[in-house]
């Protein structure tokens, strides 16, 4: 059978500033990097900064039309209050590069890090962080807004959460429920106040209205055991609290702020509960050590079903819905071929069954910093040499371009 995708299909790639761009040094993770060995940090990265031209003419030649990627807060806004209008330009430039090419943006303005001067004052627990934020969107807004359609104003709102406030394996390095609740409730003003803001300023200049959006993370949560009532009903709270209490709460009846939502998608986990001998109502992650289980480089279980199960379960929210992440490492090319056309299926049933999918961007163009993990995974298309910052198209890119170019896939 053959799916042909829709004419508007957005098709392409994502990236983040910290992974890529090199030189961040006024954010917080370039100071949580100071304490971690050389190697595990980001200096250069993929030097994007400087050569994101090159690598959007190589975005072209594979035939992509959307590139997500984030702007740089700490960039932007080098201390509170000032903004800086040569980054502002330089942001510009990139967007009009991609115009150029054909290629939609899609503009992330907080990917993970913010500025040293916000971390200094508690970061996103600062009641004052939502209106900061808001003061920048509208800076970013009125510089980019004339060519920028799509925005995602945070991404993986949960998994921050999760990974910087709970287990502290990522700045600030904090375990508190108390402060990771916090947090959630100051990434959604955060995120209610830029939506406001964006829409603002596109009323007044009277630009064609946007499409703002959040990028989530979603998991395919699977209880360890099916006999365990335990192991369920963790599994379905972590079901609730990491895919869907963000997307819920911003798109209640009358207070609606998401025009779309995006999904970032990896992978299965299984959840085990010791009962009443847990501490943890959310249980614990089980990896399965099952050879027939296939996994990426970093051991996460590949599931392309999943992507399709999560996309008719975000139907119900009645909003496009962007593929905004997708992605392998892996040092065997051909699983990502494969890998990029599982998940492609997965998307091209749900649409086939009428959920209104409006693009699939696959992570990452290029290698890049994979944040505690370091350089080690491979997630690109682009395979990118850190010693000479060559770039080599790999053959999985071309397998993807071949889909895009016949916009259709078999299955
Ligand atoms: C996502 C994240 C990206 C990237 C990717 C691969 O959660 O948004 O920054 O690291 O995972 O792990």
């Amino acid at each position: 059978m053959e799916f042909t995708f829709p004419k508007d299909f957005l098709w392409g790639a994502a990236t983040s500033s910290h992974q890529v761009e090199g030189n961040n040094t006024n954010n917080d993770w370039w100071q949580w990097e100071q304490r971690i060995p050389l190697e595990m940090r980001s200096g250069l990265a993929c030097d994007e900064w400087n050569r994101f031209e090159e690598d959007f003419k190589l975005a072209q030649t594979l035939g992509l039309t959307a590139y997500r990627f984030s702007l740089e807060w700490s960039r932007i806004e080098p201390s509170p209050g000032q903004f800086d209008n040569s980054a502002l330009d330089h942001y510009r430039d990139m967007v009009l590069s991609l115009r150029s090419k054909g290629i939609e943006p899609i503009v992330t303005l907080n990917h993970f890090t913010i500025p040293l001067w916000l971390a200094g004052q508690g970061g996103w627990l600062s009641d004052k962080s939502p209106e900061f934020f808001a003061q920048y969107v509208h800076k970013a807004t009125e510089a980019l807004g004339n060519d920028v359609h799509y925005w995602i104003t945070l991404n993986e709102p949960a998994v921050y959460t999760y990974k910087s406030y709970i287990v502290g394996q990522w700045p600030p390095g904090e375990k508190s429920a108390i402060k990771a609740f916090k947090i959630a409730q100051n990434l959604a003003k955060a995120h209610v106040l830029a939506y406001g803001k964006i829409k603002e300023v596109y009323t007044q200049k009277g630009w064609k209205k946007p499409m703002v959006g959040i990028a989530q993370q979603v998991l395919i949560f699977e209880p360890s055991s099916d006999r365990s009532l335990w192991d369920r009903i963790s599994a379905g709270l972590r079901d609730w609290m990491i895919n869907h209490l963000f997307v819920q709460a911003l798109t209640r009846r009358k207070t609606g702020t998401l025009d779309f939502i995006g999904l970032n998608y990896y992978m299965r986990q299984y959840v085990r509960n010791r009962g009443f001998l847990s501490a943890n109502i959310f249980g614990e992650e089980h990896v399965l050590e099952n050879p027939s289980v296939r996994k990426n480089s970093l051991g996460w279980e590949i599931f392309p079903q999943g992507l399709h199960a999560l996309i008719k379960a975000f139907s119900k929210y009645k909003l496009p819905i962007l593929i905004s992440e997708n992605g392998i490492c892996t040092n065997d090319d051909a699983q990502r071929s494969e890998f990029i056309v599982e998940h492609l299926t997965a998307v091209a049933l749900a649409i086939k069954e009428g959920v209104p999918v409006i693009g699939y961007l696959y992570w990452s163009l290029l290698d890049n910093y994979e944040w505690a993990d370091g350089f080690a995974p491979r997630f690109g298309l682009i395979e990118v040499d850190y010693k000479t910052q060559g770039r080599k198209v790999r053959d999985s890119a071309k397998k993807f371009e071949g889909i895009i170019r016949s916009g259709r896939i078999r299955f």
